[in-house]
């Protein structure tokens, strides 16, 4: 089982961005969290962060064909990416969204997702902990 794990825009900034929001934990050493528990499941991740939206959408054509499920924080774009969104209609994964900080007590505008509607669910405001709980939900789903 392979899982694609998308970072987007301003979380290569993680550890040094807003860590009242975010936390203290780099994204790099999210990363490494993420294997070390997708090792003890046996499933193999695939991590790719950017800051354009394209690139976003060109690594998920050239990754969903052989992948079982997607882990996404879009960043912003959660609030506005609809083409990010329909790259991930057409990769038809079971795709799970997570949040570091939970975007329904913060600014309005970070209420509304355009992407929530194209996943399983959505994981926000429980810090790190949110990708891995997203981890052990596909290989939940993958199994039952
Ligand atoms: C975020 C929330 C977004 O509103 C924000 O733009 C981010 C990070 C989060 O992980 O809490 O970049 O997705």
């Amino acid at each position: 089982m392979k899982i694609l794990v998308i970072h987007g825009p301003n979380l290569n900034m993680l550890g040094k961005r807003d860590p009242a929001h975010y936390g203290t934990k780099t994204l790099e050493e999210i990363n490494s969290a993420l294997r070390e528990r997708a090792k003890a499941l046996g499933v193999e991740i695939e991590a790719f962060q950017s800051n354009h939206e394209g690139s976003l959408i060109d690594f998920i054509q050239e990754h969903a064909p052989g992948a079982d499920g997607i882990i996404i924080n879009p960043g912003a774009l959660t609030h506005y990416g609809l083409s990010l969104r329909d790259a991930l209609a057409d990769a038809q994964l079971p795709a799970i969204e997570v949040h570091l900080s939970n975007i329904h007590a913060r600014e309005d505008f970070r209420r509304k997702s355009v992407i929530a509607p194209v996943t399983k669910g959505q994981i926000s405001g429980q810090g790190w902990q949110g990708y891995i709980a997203a981890l052990e939900m596909l290989c939940a789903r993958d199994r039952r």
